[in-house]
Protein backbone atom coordinates (compact mmCIF):
# COMPACT_ATOMS: atom_id res chain seq x y z
CA UNK A 1 0.00 0.00 0.00
CA UNK A 2 1.26 3.72 -0.56
CA UNK A 3 1.94 5.55 2.32
CA UNK A 4 3.08 8.54 0.70
CA UNK A 5 0.33 10.87 1.81
CA UNK A 6 1.18 10.24 5.53
CA UNK A 7 2.94 12.12 7.58
CA UNK A 8 4.76 10.44 10.71
CA UNK A 9 5.81 12.14 13.90
CA UNK A 10 8.59 10.80 15.59
CA UNK A 11 9.99 12.03 19.06
CA UNK A 12 12.71 9.31 20.73
CA UNK A 13 16.10 10.69 21.10
CA UNK A 14 17.31 7.52 20.70
CA UNK A 15 15.38 6.49 17.58
CA UNK A 16 18.06 4.86 14.91
CA UNK A 17 21.12 4.63 16.96
CA UNK A 18 20.86 1.32 17.46
CA UNK A 19 19.60 1.05 13.94
CA UNK A 20 20.19 3.55 10.98
CA UNK A 21 18.54 0.91 9.22
CA UNK A 22 15.39 1.97 10.53
CA UNK A 23 14.74 5.60 10.25
CA UNK A 24 16.26 4.92 6.43
CA UNK A 25 13.27 2.56 5.71
CA UNK A 26 10.65 4.83 7.51
CA UNK A 27 11.65 7.92 5.46
CA UNK A 28 11.55 5.97 2.31
CA UNK A 29 8.13 4.36 2.87
CA UNK A 30 6.08 7.72 4.26
CA UNK A 31 5.72 10.88 2.85
CA UNK A 32 7.14 12.67 5.65
CA UNK A 33 9.10 11.73 8.77
CA UNK A 34 8.64 14.83 11.32
CA UNK A 35 11.53 14.64 14.26
CA UNK A 36 11.57 15.86 17.42
CA UNK A 37 13.11 18.69 17.12
CA UNK A 38 14.55 19.35 21.14
CA UNK A 39 16.70 16.49 21.83
CA UNK A 40 14.76 15.48 25.13
CA UNK A 41 11.10 14.09 25.45
CA UNK A 42 8.50 16.82 24.67
CA UNK A 43 5.63 19.05 26.51
CA UNK A 44 2.23 18.71 25.99
CA UNK A 45 2.28 22.36 24.19
CA UNK A 46 4.57 20.70 22.30
CA UNK A 47 3.33 18.15 21.14
CA UNK A 48 0.04 19.58 20.51
CA UNK A 49 2.08 21.77 18.19
CA UNK A 50 3.77 18.95 16.27
CA UNK A 51 1.04 16.82 16.04
CA UNK A 52 -1.24 19.01 13.38
CA UNK A 53 -1.14 17.06 10.34
CA UNK A 54 0.29 13.61 11.66
CA UNK A 55 -1.19 10.50 10.91
CA UNK A 56 1.43 8.25 12.82
CA UNK A 57 3.24 9.12 15.68
CA UNK A 58 6.31 7.06 17.27
CA UNK A 59 6.08 8.68 20.63
CA UNK A 60 9.22 8.66 23.35
CA UNK A 61 8.59 10.26 26.91
CA UNK A 62 6.40 12.73 25.94
CA UNK A 63 3.71 14.26 27.98
CA UNK A 64 0.74 12.84 26.09
CA UNK A 65 -2.21 13.95 28.07
CA UNK A 66 -5.52 15.59 26.62
CA UNK A 67 -4.10 18.79 25.68
CA UNK A 68 -2.03 17.22 23.26
CA UNK A 69 -4.18 14.40 21.63
CA UNK A 70 -6.91 16.98 21.37
CA UNK A 71 -4.73 18.92 18.61
CA UNK A 72 -4.52 15.47 16.57
CA UNK A 73 -6.46 16.48 13.46
CA UNK A 74 -5.49 12.86 11.26
CA UNK A 75 -3.78 11.07 13.82
CA UNK A 76 -4.48 6.92 13.32
CA UNK A 77 -1.81 5.75 16.00
CA UNK A 78 0.57 6.73 18.94
CA UNK A 79 2.95 3.73 18.64
CA UNK A 80 5.04 3.67 22.21
CA UNK A 81 8.56 3.36 21.70
CA UNK A 82 9.13 1.37 24.75
CA UNK A 83 6.49 -0.54 27.10
CA UNK A 84 4.88 1.73 29.16
CA UNK A 85 2.03 3.94 28.38
CA UNK A 86 1.69 6.20 31.58
CA UNK A 87 2.23 9.26 29.65
CA UNK A 88 -0.22 8.43 27.24
CA UNK A 89 -3.73 9.94 27.66
CA UNK A 90 -5.30 6.30 26.83
CA UNK A 91 -8.83 7.88 27.74
CA UNK A 92 -8.19 10.82 25.32
CA UNK A 93 -6.71 8.52 22.71
CA UNK A 94 -9.92 6.11 22.63
CA UNK A 95 -12.48 8.54 22.71
CA UNK A 96 -10.39 9.86 19.39
CA UNK A 97 -10.54 6.47 17.83
CA UNK A 98 -6.43 6.49 17.63
CA UNK A 99 -5.11 3.00 18.70
CA UNK A 100 -2.22 2.67 21.03
CA UNK A 101 0.61 0.49 20.57
CA UNK A 102 3.79 -0.19 22.52
CA UNK A 103 6.76 -2.81 22.55
CA UNK A 104 6.99 -5.30 25.03
CA UNK A 105 10.13 -7.18 25.61
CA UNK A 106 12.08 -4.90 23.37
CA UNK A 107 14.43 -3.59 26.38
CA UNK A 108 13.61 -5.88 29.15
CA UNK A 109 17.31 -7.06 28.54
CA UNK A 110 18.92 -3.58 28.62
CA UNK A 111 16.61 -2.60 31.73
CA UNK A 112 17.75 -5.86 33.68
CA UNK A 113 21.45 -5.25 32.79
CA UNK A 114 21.32 -1.46 33.97
CA UNK A 115 19.58 -2.82 37.22
CA UNK A 116 22.30 -5.40 37.76
CA UNK A 117 24.75 -2.42 37.06
CA UNK A 118 23.29 -0.42 39.74
CA UNK A 119 23.42 -2.92 42.51
CA UNK A 120 26.29 -4.03 41.98
CA UNK A 121 27.52 -0.09 42.05
CA UNK A 122 25.59 0.27 44.84
CA UNK A 123 27.17 -2.92 46.82
CA UNK A 124 30.64 -1.69 45.90
CA UNK A 125 30.46 1.78 46.05
CA UNK A 126 31.94 1.89 42.21
CA UNK A 127 31.11 5.77 42.08
CA UNK A 128 32.45 7.22 44.78
CA UNK A 129 35.86 4.80 44.57
CA UNK A 130 36.05 5.87 40.90
CA UNK A 131 35.99 9.60 41.46
CA UNK A 132 38.27 9.14 44.91
CA UNK A 133 40.66 7.59 42.76
CA UNK A 134 40.11 10.13 39.79
CA UNK A 135 41.62 12.65 42.20
CA UNK A 136 44.35 11.51 43.50
CA UNK A 137 43.07 9.04 46.71
CA UNK A 138 43.35 5.63 47.14
CA UNK A 139 40.78 4.58 49.41
CA UNK A 140 40.34 1.12 51.14
CA UNK A 141 36.65 1.34 50.79
CA UNK A 142 34.88 -1.97 52.25
CA UNK A 143 31.61 -3.18 49.83
CA UNK A 144 29.36 -5.70 50.15
CA UNK A 145 28.80 -9.18 48.40
CA UNK A 146 25.72 -10.25 46.52
CA UNK A 147 26.93 -13.61 47.47
CA UNK A 148 24.60 -14.83 50.57
CA UNK A 149 22.33 -11.40 50.33
CA UNK A 150 18.86 -11.69 49.63
CA UNK A 151 17.37 -9.44 46.37
CA UNK A 152 14.06 -8.89 46.49
CA UNK A 153 11.77 -8.14 43.29
CA UNK A 154 8.77 -5.99 43.36
CA UNK A 155 7.17 -7.10 40.04
CA UNK A 156 8.40 -10.33 38.49
CA UNK A 157 7.32 -9.45 34.80
CA UNK A 158 9.27 -9.34 31.99
CA UNK A 159 12.04 -6.94 33.38
CA UNK A 160 12.05 -8.68 36.52
CA UNK A 161 12.12 -11.64 35.80
CA UNK A 162 15.59 -10.84 33.24
CA UNK A 163 17.00 -9.85 35.92
CA UNK A 164 16.27 -13.14 38.26
CA UNK A 165 17.74 -14.66 35.24
CA UNK A 166 20.81 -12.87 35.04
CA UNK A 167 21.26 -12.73 39.09
CA UNK A 168 21.31 -16.20 39.45
CA UNK A 169 24.79 -17.08 38.74
CA UNK A 170 25.63 -14.60 41.71
CA UNK A 171 24.73 -17.23 44.43
CA UNK A 172 22.21 -14.42 46.45
CA UNK A 173 19.07 -15.63 47.55
CA UNK A 174 16.20 -14.03 44.95
CA UNK A 175 12.52 -13.18 46.56
CA UNK A 176 9.84 -11.66 43.86
CA UNK A 177 6.57 -9.99 45.26
CA UNK A 178 3.91 -10.31 41.92
CA UNK A 179 0.50 -10.47 42.26
CA UNK A 180 0.36 -12.81 39.38
CA UNK A 181 3.44 -14.26 39.25
CA UNK A 182 4.46 -16.55 36.63
CA UNK A 183 5.17 -19.93 38.84
CA UNK A 184 6.94 -22.04 36.75
CA UNK A 185 9.43 -19.57 35.71
CA UNK A 186 10.39 -18.40 39.12
CA UNK A 187 10.69 -22.25 40.18
CA UNK A 188 12.88 -22.71 37.35
CA UNK A 189 15.21 -20.00 38.40
CA UNK A 190 14.83 -20.91 42.40
CA UNK A 191 12.86 -17.60 42.99
CA UNK A 192 10.93 -17.54 46.18
CA UNK A 193 7.53 -16.05 45.58
CA UNK A 194 6.18 -14.65 48.73
CA UNK A 195 4.36 -11.40 50.08
CA UNK A 196 5.24 -7.91 49.95
CA UNK A 197 5.65 -7.54 53.62
CA UNK A 198 8.03 -10.60 53.47
CA UNK A 199 9.92 -9.39 50.72
CA UNK A 200 10.38 -5.92 52.26
CA UNK A 201 11.87 -7.39 55.66
CA UNK A 202 14.06 -9.67 54.21
CA UNK A 203 15.59 -7.78 51.13
CA UNK A 204 19.31 -6.41 51.27
CA UNK A 205 18.73 -4.81 47.76
CA UNK A 206 15.15 -4.36 46.45
CA UNK A 207 14.48 -3.75 43.07
CA UNK A 208 11.45 -2.24 41.99
CA UNK A 209 9.75 -3.24 38.50
CA UNK A 210 6.49 -2.20 38.37
CA UNK A 211 3.83 -0.44 35.96
CA UNK A 212 3.13 3.09 37.20
CA UNK A 213 -1.32 2.94 37.62
CA UNK A 214 -3.41 4.29 40.17
CA UNK A 215 -2.44 1.74 42.40
CA UNK A 216 1.20 1.63 42.13
CA UNK A 217 1.48 5.68 42.24
CA UNK A 218 4.00 6.34 45.65
CA UNK A 219 3.66 2.62 46.33
CA UNK A 220 7.33 3.13 48.41
CA UNK A 221 6.57 5.67 50.97
CA UNK A 222 7.03 6.38 54.45
CA UNK A 223 5.07 2.86 55.33
CA UNK A 224 6.98 0.83 52.61
CA UNK A 225 10.22 2.16 53.48
CA UNK A 226 9.39 1.49 56.95
CA UNK A 227 8.92 -1.95 56.61
CA UNK A 228 12.89 -2.43 54.48
CA UNK A 229 15.28 -4.20 56.01
CA UNK A 230 17.58 -1.67 57.78
CA UNK A 231 20.41 -0.68 55.75
CA UNK A 232 19.16 -2.32 52.57
CA UNK A 233 19.09 -0.68 49.20
CA UNK A 234 16.33 0.43 46.81
CA UNK A 235 16.72 0.56 43.21
CA UNK A 236 14.67 2.19 40.79
CA UNK A 237 14.59 1.27 36.69
CA UNK A 238 10.37 1.58 36.60
CA UNK A 239 9.04 4.71 37.08
CA UNK A 240 9.99 8.01 39.04
CA UNK A 241 6.24 8.46 39.82
CA UNK A 242 6.37 4.71 41.88
CA UNK A 243 8.45 6.22 44.60
CA UNK A 244 7.30 9.21 46.69
CA UNK A 245 10.71 11.37 46.71
CA UNK A 246 10.70 13.16 49.82
CA UNK A 247 9.97 10.06 51.95
CA UNK A 248 12.83 8.15 50.02
CA UNK A 249 15.47 11.55 50.89
CA UNK A 250 14.41 11.07 54.64
CA UNK A 251 14.90 7.52 54.67
CA UNK A 252 18.45 7.54 53.23
CA UNK A 253 19.36 10.84 54.93
CA UNK A 254 18.56 9.12 58.20
CA UNK A 255 20.87 5.96 57.47
CA UNK A 256 18.29 3.53 57.40
CA UNK A 257 18.41 2.82 53.76
CA UNK A 258 22.18 2.18 52.46
CA UNK A 259 21.29 3.68 49.72
CA UNK A 260 19.43 4.00 46.28
CA UNK A 261 19.75 4.33 42.51
CA UNK A 262 17.62 5.90 40.65
CA UNK A 263 17.42 6.10 36.76
CA UNK A 264 13.68 7.36 36.90
CA UNK A 265 12.16 10.42 38.44
CA UNK A 266 8.88 12.01 39.28
CA UNK A 267 9.57 14.85 36.94
CA UNK A 268 12.21 14.17 34.08
CA UNK A 269 14.97 15.51 33.88
CA UNK A 270 14.86 16.46 38.06
CA UNK A 271 16.66 19.58 37.79
CA UNK A 272 19.56 20.50 39.02
CA UNK A 273 18.72 21.16 42.60
CA UNK A 274 16.42 18.50 43.03
CA UNK A 275 17.05 17.26 47.23
CA UNK A 276 17.88 13.60 45.85
CA UNK A 277 20.22 14.56 43.59
CA UNK A 278 22.20 15.83 46.42
CA UNK A 279 23.06 13.31 48.66
CA UNK A 280 26.03 10.70 47.94
CA UNK A 281 24.23 7.63 49.10
CA UNK A 282 21.99 7.98 46.00
CA UNK A 283 23.06 6.98 42.47
CA UNK A 284 21.41 8.46 39.16
CA UNK A 285 21.16 7.95 36.01
CA UNK A 286 19.15 9.92 33.18
CA UNK A 287 16.27 7.40 32.24
CA UNK A 288 18.75 5.68 30.09
CA UNK A 289 17.82 1.75 31.04
CA UNK A 290 16.49 1.26 27.09
CA UNK A 291 19.40 2.87 25.67
CA UNK A 292 21.42 0.58 24.56
CA UNK A 293 22.17 -0.99 20.56
CA UNK A 294 20.13 -4.24 21.14
CA UNK A 295 17.08 -2.19 22.84
CA UNK A 296 17.34 0.89 20.78
CA UNK A 297 17.16 -0.93 17.98
CA UNK A 298 14.42 -4.17 18.26
CA UNK A 299 12.00 -0.25 20.36
CA UNK A 300 12.82 1.15 17.10
CA UNK A 301 11.55 -1.37 14.96
CA UNK A 302 8.61 -2.91 16.82
CA UNK A 303 7.18 0.54 16.94
CA UNK A 304 7.44 1.76 13.20
CA UNK A 305 5.94 -1.64 12.45
CA UNK A 306 3.00 -1.24 14.56
CA UNK A 307 2.89 2.28 13.36
CA UNK A 308 2.95 1.08 9.31
CA UNK A 309 0.51 -1.59 10.22
CA UNK A 310 -1.97 0.52 11.59
CA UNK A 311 -1.76 3.50 8.69
CA UNK A 312 -1.91 0.47 6.12
CA UNK A 313 -5.34 -0.77 7.90
CA UNK A 314 -3.88 -3.84 9.34
CA UNK A 315 -4.11 -4.82 12.86
CA UNK A 316 -1.31 -4.10 14.93
CA UNK A 317 0.52 -6.82 16.99
CA UNK A 318 0.92 -5.08 20.31
CA UNK A 319 -2.07 -3.22 20.07
CA UNK A 320 -2.51 -1.52 24.30
CA UNK A 321 -6.43 0.27 23.09
C1 LIG B 1 9.73 2.11 28.61
O1 LIG B 1 9.81 1.00 28.09
O2 LIG B 1 8.64 2.61 28.87
C2 LIG B 1 11.00 2.85 28.90
O3 LIG B 1 10.87 3.73 29.96
C3 LIG B 1 11.53 3.58 27.68
O4 LIG B 1 10.58 4.37 27.11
Amino acid sequence: MDLTGYRVLVTPTSFGKGDPQIKKELESLVGEVVYNPTGRPLTSAEVADLIKGCDGYIAGLDAIDRLAVSAADRLKVIARYGVGVDNVDLNAAQEKGILVTNTPGANSVSVAELTIALILALARNIVEASVATRSGGWPRMNGLSLEGKCVGLVGFGAIGQQVARRLAGFDCRLLAYDPYPNRDYAAQLGVELVGLEDLLHQSDFLSLHLPLMPDTREIVNAGFLSQMKPGAALINTSRGELIREADLLEAVKSGRLRGAALDVFAKEPPGADHPLLGVPQILVTPHCASHTDGATAKMGRMAMEECLCVLRGQTPKYRVI
